[in-house]
């Protein structure tokens, strides 16, 4: 399964990526996460040290990847992969190292284009936590093209939803099978109910909603890593939405 983690900034893309990142691995799946911010900080959420996360070399840029290309899956996995506390590989695509040195765009052309290849034989599920934005929807080729299901992460809120929407539809036009919303950060049952409401309003699927969870957000405060301390309503969440995109997956690809 390769699934991408969108949504607007700050809704908690890189929160949902590293506690499903969690969850699969805790399922004896073989995961591996790929940070996508151009300031990557998804090895923190992980497990990582900031000293670590800060050595885990980004992938170069513009590389084919394939048995025919400059690199293999496994060249990129042995060479640029990092496991991490959390049980999963930790890979960082787009990380930005020196200022005026030029656009991300062939960094989105090495993800594009590992995601094109069959990875099943390094992972079960391949994750990716996206810079916020739908730039990797609209520029050439879409960096997302191969993902098989894309989770939109939405705060309470109508421009979340409205976000969430704009994605289904572009990610439809990509030929993406499946595009979700993942509601996060509710703190009142009324919250849970607006998510519905939008949703159903917008024709957005939603496969869920995450609590607004104290752990979390001091976990994130700390830099530490995410998926060990949880409350019991994140994870009985967590552990439906990982049911749910099983089902998803299986359906899309019928
Ligand atoms: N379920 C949650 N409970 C509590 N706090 C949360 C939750 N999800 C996210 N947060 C908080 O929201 C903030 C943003 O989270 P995060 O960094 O994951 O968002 P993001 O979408 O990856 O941001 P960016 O667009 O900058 O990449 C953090 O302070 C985090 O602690
Ligand atoms: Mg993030």
């Amino acid at each position: 399964m390769k699934l991408g983690i969108v949504g607007k900034g700050g809704v908690g893309k890189t929160t949902v990526s590293a506690l499903l990142a969690d969850a699969y691995a805790a399922t004896g799946r073989r995961v591996v996460a790929i940070d996508t911010d151009s300031n990557p900080n998804l090895g923190f959420s992980l497990g990582l040290t900031a000293e670590e996360t800060e050595a885990v070399p980004p992938l170069p840029r513009s590389v084919i990847v394939g048995a025919r290309g400059d690199l293999t899956v496994d060249d990129v996995i042995d060479d640029y992969g990092r496991t991490t506390p959390a049980g999963v590989t930790l890979l960082s695509a787009i990380k930005v190292t020196q200022a005026g040195g030029g656009c991300t765009c062939g960094g989105h052309a090495t993800v594009r284009s590992l995601l094109s290849e069959t990875l099943d034989g390094r992972a079960d599920v391949t994750l990716i936590d996206m810079e916020a934005g739908l730039e990797h929807l609209s520029r050439s080729g879409g960096t997302l093209a191969h993902a098989d299901i894309l989770l939109v992460v939405m705060e309470p809120s109508r421009k979340a939803v409205i976000t969430a929407a704009r994605t289904v539809q572009l990610a439809a036009e990509l030929g993406i099978p499946a595009v979700l919303g993942l509601g996060n950060k509710a703190e009142q049952p009324a919250d849970v109910e607006l998510f519905g409401e939008l949703c159903a309003e917008h024709g957005v699927r939603l496969a869920g909603v995450i609590p607004f969870d104290a752990d979390i957000a001091a976990a994130n405060r700390a830099g530490a890593r995410l998926g060990a301390s949880e409350a019991a309503p994140v994870r009985d969440e967590l552990d439906r939405v990982v049911t749910l995109l099983d089902d998803v997956l299986v359906a899309s690809s019928v």
